[in-house]
Order: C-alpha cells, then structure tokens, then sequence
C-alpha cells in the first residue's frame, strides 16, 4: 500500500528523540536525534566503540534510555521491555551470534516464531486444539524460512555445526520467524568473504521487499553499506555527525575524517 518513495509521503515507522545513554562517565549514545521511515534500508555506520550496538539494545529495549524518547509508529516504546518491543514487531540479530548451538536449526527459528504464538503456556500445556495448530503454522513457517536462507535440506543439523555465514543467515531466519516489520541487523557481513557479502547484500534487498520490512543495518563494510543503504546515519563517540543519502555521506568531510578515511574502507 504505501510503497511510495516519493519525499513527500514517507511514512516515519521509528524516531529517536534526543537520546542519550551513558554508561558510568561514557556517554555511549549521546543526544542522538533521528527518523527511520517505512521500507527504508537504513544504514547506521560509525568508527568502533561509536555507539552503533548501544544504539539497537535502547530500540530493542534491552537497556533503556537515560534521557529522549523512541517512538515506533508513533507510540513510545523507551520504557517497554524487549519482549514487549519484539511483539510491537521489531526484531534484531546480534554482533556476537547467539543462536543456541545444541539446538538444530529448525528449533533456533522455531523460537523465534513462539515469541509471536498467541496461545500462553496453559494452552500450550494441556494441549489444546489451537495450541497444536499453532505449533504446527509455526514449524511450517519456520521450515519456509530456512528454504528461503537456503538451509531447507539441513533443518535437523545442530546450530553449532553450520559455517559462521550461515549462522548469521540463520540468526536472520529467526528475527523473521518474529514476523517483525523493522528488521535490525548488527553486523551481518562480519566474518564472510567478498562473494558471501555480494550475496548477502541482494538477500536484505530481496527481504525487505519480500516482506515488506525497514531494514536498520549496522554495517562496517562502506562498499556493502554504500550500495545497500538509501539513508546513512554516522556516529561518532556517542554523536550523530552526518544523516543523509549515501553520496552524501560519502563526501561529507567530517565523516571522511572520522570514519571513512581509516583503514575500513575495504
Ligand atoms: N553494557 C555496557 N557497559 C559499559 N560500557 C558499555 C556497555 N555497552 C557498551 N559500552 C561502551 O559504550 C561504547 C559504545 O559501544 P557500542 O558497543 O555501542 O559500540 P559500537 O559502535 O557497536 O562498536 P563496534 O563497531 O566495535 O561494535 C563503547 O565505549 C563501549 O565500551
Ligand atoms: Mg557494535
């Protein structure tokens, strides 16, 4: 419905307002003021230790904000828990994979999926009828998305077992299994090599239009980001130094200094 790319009718899905987090005298995030909008691929680069991460745990809920105000499609969500953020729909995928290695990969996404089961426990335990057919829709979801990220045929494999690209290709199936509609992706390149990025970056393309998701992309790789993004924010110790377009950023001096002229760029 509202695919429109036109300025005019964008449709803000998550703003920041004047955040700022600290932790003892660090100021990680630091007054950081922006807008994602709807169907947007939206870039969040910055140097190591610039607050990109924080920046995901106060949207997602898991540490919340000293001072400022998120708003997901115009409710504030900054004092809810990450449960509750997840259920409004916004899910994530870690810097530091946490997918749980014993598990096989089908139960991983399966997880993921019970977040979003609106049959509680007791149902679930006295084994209701809609318990089990939700369970059902659930596993069969869940298998849709490992055929999706090409693991259809290794659903039963242990998590632990999988190359690092398909752990984190995995740990995408999973937020998805949220049915989320802004999907956070920290890092998702880190470790992979040049034909596994190329591949990863028309895959976010394919889910954000498959889906119909917001994509927020914490990504250190500048080409990947470049190509990926329509907006990039930059961050520098805690502070949102340049927001724009990616030609934009890629001239912007301050960015060059800060960011893009060390030894990141390839
Ligand atoms: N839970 C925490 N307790 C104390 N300090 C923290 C905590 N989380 C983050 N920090 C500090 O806040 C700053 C920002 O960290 P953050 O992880 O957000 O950076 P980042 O931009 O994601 O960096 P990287 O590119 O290395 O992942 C760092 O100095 C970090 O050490
Ligand atoms: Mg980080």
């Amino acid at each position: 419905m509202s695919e429109n790319t036109s300025p005019t009718n964008k449709q803000i899905i998550l703003e920041s307002k004047a955040i700022t987090r600290n932790f003892g005298g660090l100021v990680a995030v630091n007054n950081v003021s922006l807008t994602v909008n709807q169907h947007e691929i939206f870039g969040l680069i910055g140097p190591n230790g610039a607050g990109k991460t924080t920046m995901f745990n106060l949207i997602t809920g898991l540490i919340p904000p000293d001072r400022g105000e998120l708003l997901f499609a115009g409710q504030v969500i900054s004092q809810l828990s990450p449960h509750e953020i997840a259920n409004l729909g916004i899910a994530r995928t870690f810097q530091n994979i946490r997918l749980f290695g014993e598990l096989s990969a089908l139960e991983n996404v399966i997880i993921g999926g019970h977040l979003h089961t609106k049959s509680n426990i007791i149902t679930g335990v006295l084994g209701l009828p809609n318990a089990a057919k939700e369970e059902q829709k659930i596993r069969e979801e869940a298998l849709e998305l490992l055929e999706l990220i090409g693991l259809g045929n290794r659903s039963q494999e242990k998590a632990k077992n999988f190359a690092y690209g398909d752990q984190r290709r995995l740990e995408i199936a999973r937020a998805l299994a949220l049915q989320p509609q802004i999907l956070l992706l920290d890092e998702p390149a880190a470790g992979m090599n040049p034909s596994e990025k190329h591949e990863l970056s028309e895959f976010i393309r394919n889910l954000r239009d498959r889906f119909n998701l917001t994509i927020i992309l914490i990504e250190h790789h500048v080409p990947l980001v470049m190509g990926l993004c329509d907006r990039i924010a930059v961050l520098n110790f805690g502070q949102l130094i340049a927001l724009g377009e990616p030609t934009l950023i890629r001239n912007n001096p301050a960015v060059i200094q800060a960011y893009l002229g060390d030894n990141k760029n390839d």
